[in-house]
């Protein structure tokens, strides 16, 4: 009897495990079915249960929700970051995994990226982090990070990308494709209005309409309709009194039913504050709470209540069940020729050292001090904590575990070998200058307080050198998602440093390593020359010896201006920076970065665009097509570009538009359009851009739409917004 029972038991179960094997199967197989996207959706919708469902919209550990077994949908794995796929952690807290195959390559950082102003390579970054994020088992990738560059003061502008909205979109669209094209979602982050991080889950940001519109939306808009970006990550800060992630106006009227989004949106981490209302305003999923027990989120039980009580429809449910499994579909989860990915390959890191490359911006190079020359070189001082110190794992969730890093010391080492007697002193020391307190990043107590003793070795050694090399600036100490710094001040009395060097040598290069704009007034008269190397990548220390010594031809161009000092920025001196800690209006409007120092006169240390080269380049000529534009049509704008210098090198022609005369205060000009160039010596290339009606407009809040307003416009055409070396006018006229 005994034994028949467990006969019985055993064919039971033998037949409960087929039933599941097939309903797995089955899934399977209309998974790599012909059906249409929305067909398989439509499949999997009609088998999901509520509690299913709901399981879906939450985190289920720190970087997963939850999958549905039964029906073969897997969880959905996330991982930050923009610059590289960051270490594991545990699956319930955010302590280290302490794996040791979870290494990734370390990417220039968002500005770096930006400052190569080369779309070929903003895909190739992408792909890159798409074919890790796949040898890593991940679903999406947390990236990129595009918020607009408000105050050089943010401390996450270092991971992203400009205080230009032309140049974000046309960055952000291929990094994304890139990505996508592996078969991994991005996560376009932070929407929207994050651009500080003073006070960031708490300040309420308010801004007008047109200034949204003309400057901190198109990023977004580019990164959803051209780049198709499966997924979108909501902000901390609150947007005209609402939190982003229960913004009905951001969420479901701009994103999803103005722009078409039909991906997720997905919180930022613990960025939600209520159930109903992020639910009914078009958050799709909650992740990240610090919540014991899952089940404890806004998006768990409560939602279920909501659903069952009538408060919220079963209909809003399946909306966001529907855009997690499409965006699942087209990112190819289920499906099983998806991407295999790799990681940490030899040609990843070629990537990061290309984009390096092409970042390092030449700021100031007086009297060709620069490329040195080794046969001038026997003794080589080389000074400066950042010489010394690895970036990678910095700066907050963009953090990453990289297999290796060059450091600008290592580089030198490894280019120059036993060719010059090379010396290092390291001047300088860092220590936190993030106050706790305060919440800020408070440079200027650190360096009232900061020892110099390493400065006098320092000097001594430049003394005795025949060329110096000081490797200064900041570090994630002062770049760092969570706080903002008070002032744009060097910390760790660089500046004494840095002048004190330069009176005992005049042949001293300063070169910068960072994400944001310093104050360099006290000694950028006595220094000859001046190099911007960003935070880039696991190839820095290489690609910078090469910049220095001329191997490579430096052409990076800034991504956003240079005040000369604070005082100086449209933030601080029309706006308000970072508000009271609750409340922050951004009053300078439209005017930000540079639409604001050429607007209102103000000069610039180093304008956006800037960016000088080992040769030069002779802006030749420029046709237009006609001087009369209509709707409808286009203008072709055709300029001739030479290299003039000795050496080859490339250019970012960069296309600025002017409205002459507006109903509106508009910006002196604007970026409409650039081209980076490769010229042999001697080479004469030409650019062609399509000038059109849109892009003569500005944000028309009455119509609520773009509007181009009849007259006079001017082209500019340069090298920089402030080297402006073409210019020629047409008309916009009303169409006969
Ligand atoms: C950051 C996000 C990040 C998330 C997960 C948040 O604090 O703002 O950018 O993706 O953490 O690490």
């Amino acid at each position: 009897m005994v034994k028949k029972n467990r006969i019985i038991a055993k064919s039971i179960a033998l037949i409960l495990m087929v039933i599941i094997m097939s309903t797995k199967f089955t899934n399977n197989v209309f998974a790599q079915s012909n059906d249409s996207v929305r067909d398989k959706v439509e499949k999997l919708m009609s088998q999901l249960t509520l509690d299913e469902k709901i399981s879906m919209l939450h985190g289920n550990s720190k970087f997963t929700n939850a999958g549905v077994e039964r029906l073969g949908i897997p969880e959905w794995k996330m991982s930050d970051g923009p610059n590289g796929v960051r270490e594991e952690i545990k699956r319930d807290s955010w302590d280290v995994a302490g794996w040791d195959n979870d290494f990734s390559t370390y990417l220039p950082r968002g500005t770096a990226l930006a400052a190569t102003w080369n779309i070929n390579l903003a895909h190739e970054y992408g792909t890159v982090l798409g074919r890790e994020a796949r040898a890593r088992g991940k679903d999406i990738i947390l990236g990129p990070g595009i918020n607009v560059h408000r105050s050089p003061l943010c401390g996450r502008n270092f991971e992203y990308m400009s205080e230009d909205p032309y140049l974000i979109s046309k960055m952000v669209v291929p990094y994304i494709q890139g990505v996508q094209e592996q078969d991994v979602a991005a996560c376009v982050k932070h929407y929207a209005f994050n651009n500080q991080e003073y006070e960031r889950f708490k300040v309420n940001v308010e801004i007008d309409e047109r200034t949204i519109r003309e400057i901190y939306l198109p990023g977004f808009k580019a990164a959803v309709q051209e780049g198709n970006a499966l997924t979108v990550m909501s902000a901390y800060n609150k947007f005209r009194g609402k939190w982003c992630s229960e913004n009905t106006y951001l969420l479901t009227d701009i994103l999803k039913n103005e722009w078409g989004f039909n991906g997720a949106v997905i919180s930022d981490w613990d960025g939600v504050h209520s159930t109903k209302d992020a639910a009914l305003a078009g958050l799709d999923i909650e992740m990240g709470t610090n919540k014991d027990n899952y089940d404890d989120y806004y998006f768990a039980d409560a939602l279920k209540d909501v659903v069952e009580n009538g408060e919220v429809d079963i209909e809003v449910i399946n909306d966001k069940v529907r855009r997690i499994l499409t965006s699942m579909f087209k990112s190819k989860v289920f499906d099983e020729n998806r991407s295999k990915g790799e990681f940490i390959s030899e040609r990843n890191f070629a990537t990061a050292k290309k984009v390096a490359e092409e970042a390092v911006v030449l700021l100031k190079n007086e009297n060709k001090t620069l490329p040195l020359k080794l046969e001038n070189i026997k003794t080589l001082a080389v000074i400066g904590e950042n010489a010394i110190t690895k970036h990678a794992q910095g700066g907050g969730s963009c953090g990453v575990k990289t297999k290796y890093e060059i450091t600008p010391l290592e580089g030198l080492q490894n280019k120059l070998g036993d060719k010059v007697n090379l010396k290092f002193a390291q001047g300088n020391k860092s220590t936190s200058t993030f106050d706790w307190a305060k919440g800020v990043i408070d440079t200027s107590e650190v360096n009232a307080n900061y020892k110099i003793e390493l400065k006098d070795e320092a000097v001594d050694l430049a003394k005795n050198a025949d060329c110096v090399i000081m490797f200064v600036g900041l570090n994630h100490h002062q770049d760092l998602e969570s706080a903002d710094r008070v002032d744009m001040n060097l910390p760790y009395g660089q500046d004494k440093l840095i002048k004190e060097v330069l009176e005992a040598n005049k042949n001293t290069i300063v070169f910068l390593i960072g994400g944001s704009p310093i104050d360099i007034s006290k000694w950028v008269d006595i220094a000859p020359a001046i190099v911007q190397g960003w935070y880039a990548g696991s190839e820095a220390g290489n690609v910078f010896a090469e910049i220095l010594f001329g191997d490579i031809n430096p052409s990076g161009k800034l991504p956003f201006t240079f005040p000369k000092k604070l005082e100086d920025s449209p933030d601080y001196k029309l706006g308000d920076f970072p508000g009271n800690g609750l409340e922050v209006e951004y009053k300078e409007g439209v005017f930000v970065g540079y639409r604001y120092f050429d607007s209102y006169n103000v000069e610039p240390q180093f304008a956006f665009g800037h960016g000088l080269s080992y040769t030069t380049f002779k802006y030749k000529d420029v046709k237009l097509s006609g001087s009369i534009l209509t709707a409808g049509n286009n203008i072709e704008v055709v300029v001739s570009i030479e290299n003039n210098g000795a050496i080859a090198g490339s250019e970012v022609v960069q296309l600025y538009i002017e409205d002459v005369a507006s109903s509106v205060k508009r910006p002196k000009k604007e970026l409409k359009g650039f081209e980076k160039i490769f010229l042999e010596v001697g080479e004469t290339k030409e650019v062609k851009f399509q000038v059109d009606e849109s892009m003569l407009s500005f944000y028309d809040v009455e119509s609520k739409k773009f509007k181009a307003e009849l007259g006079k416009f001017i082209i500019h055409i340069g090298s920089a917004s402030d080297d402006i070396r073409l210019t020629k006018e047409f008309e916009l006229v009303k169409e006969n």
